[in-house]
């Protein structure tokens, strides 16, 4: 299925890294493994890119945690999407995920996003595939007001909001409170300002610098995340288990279902009723199954 003119089709997913701040949960697996209420964490940025109209991904990880990755997510052909994997062996920064994808990229559009980045919020999709048709001229980057900017990459901007700088993880005072979330869309030469890139201090191809030379260039485009949405990065204990409760109460009070692959691919056309039906009885039971059993019987109007 053709997408939206100027939309990335592919999308990176970078689930990389030793996962050392969730310490001893990442000794046997991956963080992005770990659980978000019901389901495994990875799922959450799948379907964010989906819902941003891409088909085909990449799952950059570990090179001893692909096999579960695989296990877990196939090839993507159950969602009507596809999925690969490649290796990341070292913690080599999330512009190295630029690198690492260059074949997959091969000279088009495509989505970033980190795998413990959690998203949620209404009209989302929208703003997305904004973001997402605006990064063929170069670069757009997503950001979120935050309490504790020092965290983070933030955005400066001047007083008409025009963007200004981009600084990771400033000093108190931070000069702004916009954060720069883990979702990127780039224009496919954006491998080459990786590729032209020195290390940083902490010996990584830090994303930032990659997003400060294209804005340098007048190549990127901000868009703010409203205060109607949620953005977590899951990265420590404390919001792993907030991303975990806000999962639970959106779902168990609203009966909506956040970030499950069957439904959006449903929603998206990507799968029929039919299909979904299938896939869901072919499901152990569990809360997860029981969610799609009331959407097929929603959406066959019963
Ligand atoms: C990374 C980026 C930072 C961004 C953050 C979002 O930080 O370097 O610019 O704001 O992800 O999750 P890290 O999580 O690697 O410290």
């Amino acid at each position: 299925m053709a997408s939206r003119q100027g939309l990335s089709r592919k999308g990176i997913i970078l689930a990389g890294g030793t996962g050392s701040r969730l310490h001893p949960m990442t000794v046997a697996t991956n963080k992005h493994l770990l659980p978000i209420f019901d389901k495994p964490m990875i799922y959450y940025p799948l379907t964010t890119l989906m819902l941003a109209g891409v088909r085909e991904f990449l799952v950059i990880t570990n090179p001893h945690h692909v096999p579960a990755f695989r296990d877990l997510l196939g090839d993507g052909s159950d969602w009507g999407i596809s999925i690969s994997y490649a290796e990341q062996p070292r913690a080599g920064g999330i512009a190295e995920a630029l690198l690492i994808g260059s074949d997959f990229i091969a000279r088009e559009p495509f989505g970033l996003i980190l795998g413990d980045n959690i998203f949620f919020g209404h009209g989302l999709p929208e703003l997305l595939e904004r973001a997402s048709a605006t990064a063929g001229a170069g670069g757009a980057v997503l950001t979120y007001r935050v309490a504790d900017a020092r965290r983070y990459g933030v955005l400066v901007t001047d007083r008409e909001g025009n963007a200004q700088d981009l600084i990771e993880k400033p000093e108190e005072p931070p000069p702004s409170n916009r954060a720069v979330t883990g979702l990127y869309f780039y224009a496919a030469d954006a491998v080459e300002v990786a590729r032209s890139l020195a290390p940083s201090a902490r010996g990584e191809l830090e994303i930032t610098d990659v997003n400060r030379a294209l804005l340098r260039a007048g190549r990127l485009s901000a868009f703010e995340i409203g205060r109607g949405h949620a953005w977590f990065d899951a990265g420590t204990a404390e919001a792993l288990a907030q991303a975990s409760t806000y999962v639970e109460i959106l779902q168990r009070r609203q009966s909506t279902g956040v970030a499950f692959p069957e439904e959006v691919a449903f929603r998206q056309h990507l799968i029929d009723l039919d299909r979904l039906a299938v896939l869901t009885e072919r499901m152990p039971d569990s809360r997860y199954r029981s969610y799609l059993r009331m959407l097929v019987r929603e959406e066959r109007g019963g």
